[in-house]
C-alpha cells in the first residue's frame, strides 16, 4: 500500500494536487507544528477542507508535541487513518483507543533514534507503526539504511505474538529504496517528493508499487 505525501506538492493548490494521484491508496497528510519538528505545515482546519475535496483514505502523520489534545479530532472529522508520535504522547495507550473508539486506524510512529523493543506490548493496540526512515520535518530527503534493522525486528516482534499490524516507513522513499525497505518486512510506504518530482505522479505510483514484492 502507497499513501502519498503532500508535504512537497503545491500546498497552495491541495486539491488539485491530489487529483494527480488517483491510483494512490490514501493520502499523507503531514501536521507540523514548529515545536516537536522545526516545521510549520497545515492543521485541523486545512485537513477538514480537503476532506471535502478528496474521496482517497486519508492519513494523518500527527508530528506535533501535545498530540494528546490533537487527535482524535482528526478521527472526528473523518480521517481514516492518525498517526500520533511516542515521543509526543503522554498516555499512547489511552490515545490509541481513544482514536479506535472515534473510528479510525491507530497508529504510532517512532523517529529513526527510538527503539521499538519498549513498545512491543503496545502492539496489539495499534493498526499500524510509522517507522521514520528519516528524522521528520521535511521532506525531499535521504532514506536512512539504519533503519532498516528495526524494521526487521518490529516484524518479528508482531510475528511472535501473533499480531497483524502494518508497518509504514515515511521518508527517502523512491525506486532506489522501497525494495529495501519492503524486504525488511514494510507493507505500506510514504512517497512524497519521489512521487510529486516525477513528470507524471501517478505513473511513478505504479512503478513503486510494481518493485514491492
Ligand atoms: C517527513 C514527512 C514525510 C515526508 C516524506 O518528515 O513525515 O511524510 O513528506 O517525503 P519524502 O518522500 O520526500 O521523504
Ligand atoms: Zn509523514
Amino acid at each position: 500500500m502507497i499513501n502519498t505525501s503532500v508535504l512537497n506538492a503545491d500546498l497552495a493548490n491541495l486539491a488539485a494536487e491530489v487529483a494527480k494521484i488517483p491510483s494512490s491508496d490514501g493520502v499523507h497528510l503531514d501536521v507540523a507544528d514548529n515545536h516537536f519538528v522545526p516545521n510549520l505545515t497545515f492543521g485541523l482546519p486545512v485537513v477538514e477542507s480537503l476532506r471535502k475535496h478528496v474521496a482517497l483514505p486519508m492519513d494523518i502523520h500527527l508530528m506535533i508535541s501535545n498530540v494528546d489534545s490533537w487527535a482524535v479530532s482528526y478521527a472526528e472529522i473523518g480521517c481514516e487513518s492518525v498517526t500520533f508520535h511516542v515521543e509526543a504522547s503522554n498516555a499512547p495507550i489511552r490515545l490509541a483507543r481513544q482514536l479506535r473508539a472515534a473510528g479510525a486506524k491507530a497508529a504510532m510512529a517512532l523517529k529513526p533514534a527510538t527503539s521499538i523493543e519498549p513498545y512491543a506490548e503496545l502492539l496489539p493496540e495499534l493498526d499500524m507503526i510509522l517507522l521514520m526512515t528519516v528524522e521528520p520535518g521535511f521532506g525531499g530527503q535521504a532514506f536512512l539504511d539504519l533503519c532498516l534493522p528495526k524494521i526487521r525486528r518490529t516484524r518479528e516482534l508482531a510475528k511472535a505474538r501473533g499480531i497483524e499490524i502494518a508497518i509504514q516507513v515515511d521518508g527517502g522513499i523512491n525506486e532506489e529504496t522501497i525494495a529495501r525497505a519492503a524486504d525488511a518486512g514494510a507493507d505500506t510506504f510514504v512517497a512524497g517528493s519521489s512521487v510529486f518530482s516525477a513528470a507524471n505522479p501517478d505513473q511513478m505510483l505504479q512503478s513503486l508499487r510494481a518493485l514491492v514484492p
